[in-house]
């Protein structure tokens, strides 16, 4: 028997101990020498809290609606592709611990289950929260794209999340030296032919999903694609993986319904700034003209109540959801959204904060290194 999780690094532990090498290792990296990775968390040592004191905290309020749905707390669950590769039941198993935990779900279009099941195993669990969104990557092939889009839209998810920041792959040297390739009994559900659901046999001596990307993946994406996008589709589109205002503002004038700060969680271009040390420029860019989110080093919910203060709408996070499936599945998944709950409750009672709308700028203030030289 484990011993109980006590914050995400825990579970990472635990993860690590049950999940293959090749398996850990892809969830884990990030990018080349992976500097922007360890930022991303350090990044929230970066900022101190000023709390206030004496408010009656005795209730604090987590709720919050999102892109027109009513979610318990700011916090979501990002997109991560394969999920099958940490526990059978892979993004089924996420779905319906979002739902318990009232909150949404994006899922990776390279999900190792499909569209269609992602959604039924969150209708049918227990609950009355939960929403999914899509994540969508712009296929090279615009058919096979829009009818990723079409298929979300008649399964009843809410908005679709398309990635911006993946023309080709990061080149992550772990999956190099692993030749990264998914193991054999899975594939990216999404798709019939072998070649697109990446179960093909020889990727040569690279990471396997950066010979699949440079195949499949539209490199040539443009501004006009958000365009295209929100011509063939209904659902609010948001941009993920916008990293400077003046590509917020672009957005912005492309009509999206939100940016969600992002580097990827350190997995495209290394030596990128930390995703909390780049949201305000976003947030003051945009001049809430549509939603900011952000992900990227969430890891405890002081990370969480920063990111908030800098403007952020609701945060994602990536790896650790990885790390509670590997744990125990769905259990492992609510402990781990329910650890999170508290630390945020706890971080906001003890900022004088008794909903959301209390938290603001003035709780969050940059660390002066230059006076403790
Ligand atoms: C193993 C793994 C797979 C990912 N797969 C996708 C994906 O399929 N699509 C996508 O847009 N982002 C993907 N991401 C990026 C996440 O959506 C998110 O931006 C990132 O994980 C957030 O950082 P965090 O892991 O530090 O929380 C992936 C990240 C990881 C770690």
């Amino acid at each position: 028997m484990s011993q109980k999780c006590v914050c995400v690094s825990d579970f990472e532990e635990e993860a690590r101990r049950v999940l293959p090498k090749a398996v850990y290792d892809y969830y884990r990296s990030g990018a080349d020498g992976q500097n922007t990775l360890s930022d991303n968390v350090a990044a929230f040592n970066r900022w101190h809290l000023i709390p206030r004191v004496m408010r009656d905290v005795s209730i604090v309020d987590l709720s919050l609606t999102m892109l027109g749905q009513n979610l318990s707390m700011p916090l979501c669950v990002g997109a991560t592709a394969m999920q099958r590769m940490a526990h059978p039941a892979g993004e089924t198993a996420t779905a319906r611990a979002c739902k318990a935990a009232g909150t949404g779900m994006m899922l990776s279009s390279w999900a190792t289950s499909s569209i269609e099941e992602v959604m039924s195993a969150m209708t049918t669990s227990p609950g009355s929260g939960g929403v999914l969104w899509m994540q969508l990557y712009i296929y090279k092939d615009r058919e096979l794209t829009l009818s990723l889009v079409r298929r979300a839209e008649k399964a009843g998810y809410k908005a679709i999340f398309v990635t911006v920041d993946t023309p080709y792959l990061g080149k992550r040297l772990d999956d190099v030296r692993n030749r990264f390739k998914m193991p054999p009994h899975l594939r990216m559900s999404n798709f019939s032919s072998a070649s697109l659901a990446f179960s093909e046999e020889n990727y040569g001596d690279d990471s396997g999903l950066a010979v699949y990307v440079a195949n499949a993946i539209e490199p040539a994406l443009s501004w006009d694609d958000i365009t295209w996008l929100k011509n063939h589709t209904n659902l609010p589109v948001i941009v993920k993986g916008v990293l400077n205002g003046e590509d917020a503002v672009k957005a912005v004038n492309y009509g999206v319904s939100g940016i969600l700060v992002s580097n990827h969680g350190a997995r495209q271009l290394d030596g990128v700034p930390a995703t909390l040390d780049v949201l305000e420029e976003v947030v003051k860019a945009v001049q809430g003209r549509c939603d900011v989110y952000m992900d990227g080093g969430v890891r405890r919910g002081t990370d969480i109540l920063k990111a908030l203060a800098l403007g952020a709408k609701a945060v994602f996070i990536g790896r650790p959801v990885l790390w509670g499936l590997a744990y125990q599945g769905e259990g492992g998944v609510t402990e781990l959204l329910e650890l999170l709950r508290e630390e945020l409750r706890l971080a906001m009672a003890l900022s004088g904060c008794r909903s959301l709308s209390e938290v603001n700028r003035s709780l969050i203030r940059k660390v002066d290194f230059s006076s403790r030289m």
